[in-house]
């Protein structure tokens, strides 16, 4: 996407921010309303329209489902101003619409950059199996492997105990007996509601307390993971979960291979990816937003992978202003 040289080239995840920020604004204003498709609504509209703004010529790959069933944002839509580059886009406009709804913790607004036919695209098939670390245990983790095994490569890579360290599942009875092997392996566990694209950021992060994301959750959740692993110098391996017998045979029809190692490079095989998210409520990655009669804040993560740079963007928004300028009313 990006030619190399002396000059420094355009970091286009610094407009992703733009995007998410306005979709947090907008979605958070539902918190705690008890209306996931309301929240998610307006963070796709306010997605949709700042994303026109943006100097690329994208093509939705991960995004809300197919054209009949999301009015917008949905698999295989043109955003962006139709300049160059060619990129792949996937977007997330609240990953936790439950936390949303419901007033809980760490819901995020997200948006990927991936050059064109970069990033996996996972059809219709909604769930993977996943592992995912920070920068020490890159490269030592593999699917195939026992959890067991896999701890104990972990604990070694990270110069730890078995039991120092964190894992962090999504709460789900799928997951009973993963449960069971962790426990008795001899590490911690967080089981978390919702929200496994944080909970593997927060792997990737030094001093977050967490060590390993592990278990199944969503396909697109995962490729949007693997761009900003790609950034943060982490790795993800998946695996294609299939709920039933029925929803394996489609997929080997549809010529997905279920026990295929999805790697790094299977979920967006390019470096030169971009990634934003804005907090929506408060977690442990990014703090929500903020209203304050006539200014609104917001705190987002920008990632490049090409550089690696990560940025923390704390933005204080003039709601008298925006109002003003723009079509969505914040
Ligand atoms: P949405 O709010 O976008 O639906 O996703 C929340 C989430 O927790 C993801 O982070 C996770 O990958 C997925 O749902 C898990 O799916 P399920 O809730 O069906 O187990």
């Amino acid at each position: 996407m990006d030619v190399l040289g002396a000059t420094p080239t355009r970091n286009l995840a610094l407009e992703l921010a733009r995007v998410t920020e306005a979709a947090a604004m907008l979605a958070g204003r539902f918190m705690g309303r008890g209306d996931k498709e309301a929240a998610d609504q307006a963070a796709v509209n306010a997605m949709r329209l700042v994303l026109s703004s943006v100097d690329m010529n994208g093509i939705i790959v991960i995004g809300e489902g197919e054209k009949d069933k999301a009015p917008m944002l949905f698999n295989g839509e043109m955003v962006g101003n139709g300049l160059s580059p060619d990129v792949d886009v996937a977007v997330d406009p609240v990953d936790g619409t439950r936390p949303l709804a419901f007033g809980r913790s760490n819901s995020l607004a997200m948006v990927a950059l991936a050059p064109r036919g970069t990033m996996f695209n996972p059809g219709p098939f909604l769930y993977m199996n996943k592992m995912a670390v920070g920068p020490e245990a890159r490269g030592v983790i593999n699917i195939e492997k026992s959890i067991t095994e896999n701890l104990k490569a972990i604990a070694k890579a990270k110069g730890k105990h078995i039991e120092d360290l964190t894992t962090i599942i999504l709460d789900r009875p799928r997951h009973d007996e993963m449960i069971a092997e962790i426990r008795k392996a001899g590490a911690r566990i967080r089981q978390i509601p919702d929200g496994d694209v944080a909970a593997a950021l927060m792997a990737a992060m030094p001093d977050s307390g967490v060590d390993v994301l592990l278990g199944i959750g969503g396909t697109p959740e995962g490729v949007i993971t693997a761009c900003a692993m790609r950034a943060m110098g982490g790795e993800i391996q998946g695996k294609l979960y299939a709920r039933d017998e029925d929803e394996l045979r489609r997929g080997r029809e549809a010529g997905y291979d279920f026990d295929k190692v999805l790697t790094m490079h299977d979920l967006v095989s390019s470096d030169d990816v971009f990634f934003a998210a804005t907090g929506i409520t408060d977690g442990e990655l990014l703090q929500g937003v903020r209203y304050y009669g006539n200014h609104i804040t917001t705190e987002s993560l920008v990632v490049r992978g090409l550089t690696g740079t990560i940025r923390h963007i704390h933005a204080t928004h003039s709601t008298d202003k925006l109002d003003h300028l723009s079509s969505l009313h914040y």
